[in-house]
């Protein structure tokens, strides 16, 4: 295959240029960081898995209306998606206290919020993607009113339905992060769901035991983190067609 020019290499994707204009391929990749790559690591098979859950999970999201980036998976490692020019937020939605929220504001990991709550993150390594209010969004441009209004409707949205296809499986959706880009056609913008949604961005825990069953388990040395990510996929019913030997994948894709 003809070497495709490589755009931009995250911590856990590449993109490449994709092979129509305005579409790019994001290949997934076994790497792992955690609070804010001061730890790294690898997941073996992390990035076939999140390749397959996220485009499960974006179907499945498509079907119900909600406008998403991706169009088709093309291999093992690679998708195919939509080019959007990425608005620079991390959106947080949490349905059980954990992580930083725990941490921040002392309410023990796994108390049930009265409500879902919707948080912001300004997208920018440099400086630990400090949170954020509305204020500041729109104060500095990174998205309008209308585009904040857009991107909560999505966002509880996906809440939603991602917590009733989680349940269904015997996962409680913790919380997650999702980020959005702009997305023009014939002149006009619509706001579109990006990038990923995997164990990599959401806290899954077994309804029964609570066992963590995301990147938790890498953050917090808990161990058996590859067999975490398997669980998701199997649970989803879209483990790879080879099964878990084949989990590494093809390593080269240029
Ligand atoms: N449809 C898209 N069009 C353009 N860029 C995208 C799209 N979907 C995701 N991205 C961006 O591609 C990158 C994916 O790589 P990765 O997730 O590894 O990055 P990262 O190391 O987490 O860095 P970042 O802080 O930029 O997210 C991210 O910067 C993400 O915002
Ligand atoms: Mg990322």
């Amino acid at each position: 295959m003809a070497r495709r020019r490589q755009l931009y290499e995250g911590k856990a994707k590449i993109l490449f240029e994709g092979p129509e204009p305005g579409t790019l391929v994001q290949y997934f990749k076994d790497d792992a960081t955690a609070f804010n790559a001061q730890k790294k690591g690898v997941i073996t098979g992390k990035g076939v898995l999140n390749n397959r859950i996220s485009e499960f999970i974006m179907t499945r999201l498509a079907e119900i209306g909600v406008p998403t980036h991706f169009v088709r998976r093309l291999n093992m490692r690679e998708q195919l998606i939509r080019e959007v020019e990425i608005i620079p937020l991390e959106v947080v939605v949490r349905n059980v206290a954990a992580g930083s929220l725990s941490t921040r504001l002392g309410i023990p990991e796994g108390t049930p919020l009265p409500r879902s709550i919707v948080e912001y993150y300004y997208k920018n390594d440099q400086l630990g993607d400090p949170m954020v209010a509305e204020e500041h969004i729109t104060a500095f441009g990174w998205a309008s009113v209308q585009d904040l209004d857009d991107i909560m409707a999505l966002s509880l949205r996906v809440n939603d339905f991602l917590t009733g296809l989680f349940l269904g499986v015997g996962i409680r959706l913790v919380d997650f992060k999702l980020e959005f880009g702009r997305l023009w056609e014939n002149d006009e913008m619509r706001i579109v769901l990006a990038d990923e949604i995997s164990p990599d961005s959401c806290r899954l825990w077994d309804i029964k035991t609570n066992e963590k069953l995301d990147k938790d388990r890498f953050r917090r040395d808990l161990g058996k983190v590859e067999e975490a990510y398997q669980e998701v996929a199997r649970r989803l019913g879209i483990l790879p067609e080879a099964g878990m030997r084949d989990l590494k994948g093809p390593e080269t894709m240029q």
